[in-house]
């Protein structure tokens, strides 16, 4: 078996176990633009198991930066693993995160991070090769049919939705908010400047809503999520002050009129809670999880989670900043 990156080994073959694993459609012209935006990803933009001519298998690998309560580390975002169907359970998988392993320690990154569901076979390998599970998934669903849209609680809270559907993305209102929020936070709070854009490259998640709350003419939250008939889904709601969370979503309703409104995960009890009181009810647990490794072997689950404060509710992960 031999491991070869993307520009090394057929595309077409790349685009077959995207497409069977992910229903991801993973175009050369994809490659390119993703590796042009995301100056994270390798310029291999990922390793394949090859047998001949035969791709076998992938993993895609990212390195970022996360806050810790001693600092900044480097994490290392494992994406994609994937096993042409008819050659599992050979050890394929096993090889190319182990590569993947040694990459990212060569490059002094601490932590191996993916995210997965308990309900897959690859749960049992992310465990048997050192992954704990860092944080749940957890999503929040709010029927709105019973708030009437004039009503006190609407006109009361100050909080107007200033710009309802756009289809580009205004990083910088966008990131200097979220750098605001983040002061103080741990986890995935280094984004860099055109985060949204380096997001946007990859085409997943798909945003095509993006809501800015203003107060008194003062920028204080933004969404970004997709509207689908009557249904909003949050990919994100950042408000500079999580107290104004409860009066973005009751200008949501106001303002876009929908059924429903989905939140797709946050890794903050007090946003879970603020979201509680207008009327989430959020599932939990469910079979996402984020799972993680030490790759130096220092510190156990315990400690990792205590070195991004989860108890304490500092750790800062969206949606959008899954791969
Ligand atoms: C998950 C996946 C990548 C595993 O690839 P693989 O090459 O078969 O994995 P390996 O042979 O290296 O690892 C074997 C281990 O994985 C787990 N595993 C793999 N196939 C399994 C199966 N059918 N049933 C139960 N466990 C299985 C076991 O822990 C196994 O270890 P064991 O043999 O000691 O019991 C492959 O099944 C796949 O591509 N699935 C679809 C895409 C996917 O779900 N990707 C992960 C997204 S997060």
């Amino acid at each position: 078996m031999k491991i070869l990156e993307y520009d090394e080994i057929e595309w077409q073959q790349a685009l077959e176990l995207n497409l069977v694993g992910f229903d991801w459609y993973l175009t050369p012209d994809l490659v390119e633009k993703i590796l042009k935006a995301d100056k994270r990803v390798p310029e291999g933009y990922a390793i394949y198991a090859t047998e001949g001519k035969t791709v076998l298998g992938q993993v895609g690998i990212l390195v970022d930066t996360v806050q810790t309560i001693s600092g900044m580390e480097k994490l290392g975002y494992l994406w994609t693993i994937v096993t042409k169907p008819g050659s599992t359970n050979k050890g394929i998988a096993t090889r190319l995160i182990e590569e993947a392993h040694s990459r990212l320690i060569s490059q002094n990154v601490r932590y191996s991070f993916l995210g997965t569901q308990k309900s897959l076979v690859a749960y049992n390998l992310f465990k048997k090769l050192g992954y704990s599970d860092l944080i749940d998934h957890n999503m929040g669903l709010k029927s709105c049919s019973n708030v009437p849209p004039n009503s006190a609680e609407h006109k009361s809270t100050g909080i107007r939705l200033l710009r309802e559907i756009r289809t580009s993305f205004d990083d910088e209102t966008i990131m200097n908010m979220f750098s605001k929020y983040a002061t103080g936070l741990l986890g995935f709070v280094h984004r860099p400047q055109n985060f949204l854009s380096i997001r946007k490259a990859w085409g997943w998640m798909p945003v095509n809503l993006i809501c800015v709350f203003q107060k008194e003419n003062e920028s204080v939250g933004y969404l970004l999520g997709t509207k689908e008939d009557n249904s909003i889904k949050i990919r994100e709601l950042i408000c500079v002050n999580p107290l104004d969370l409860s009066a973005c979503i009751l200008a949501v309703e106001k303002e876009l009129r929908p059924r429903y409104i989905i939140f797709d995960f946050t890794s903050r009890e007090c946003v879970i809670s603020k979201l509680a009181n207008v009327g989430f009810r959020f599932i939990r647990p469910t079979y996402a999880t984020y799972m993680i490794k030490d790759l130096t072997r220092e510190r156990s689950i315990e400690e990792i989670r205590n070195s991004f404060s989860v108890k304490n509710d500092k750790f800062q992960m969206s949606i959008i900043d899954y791969y």
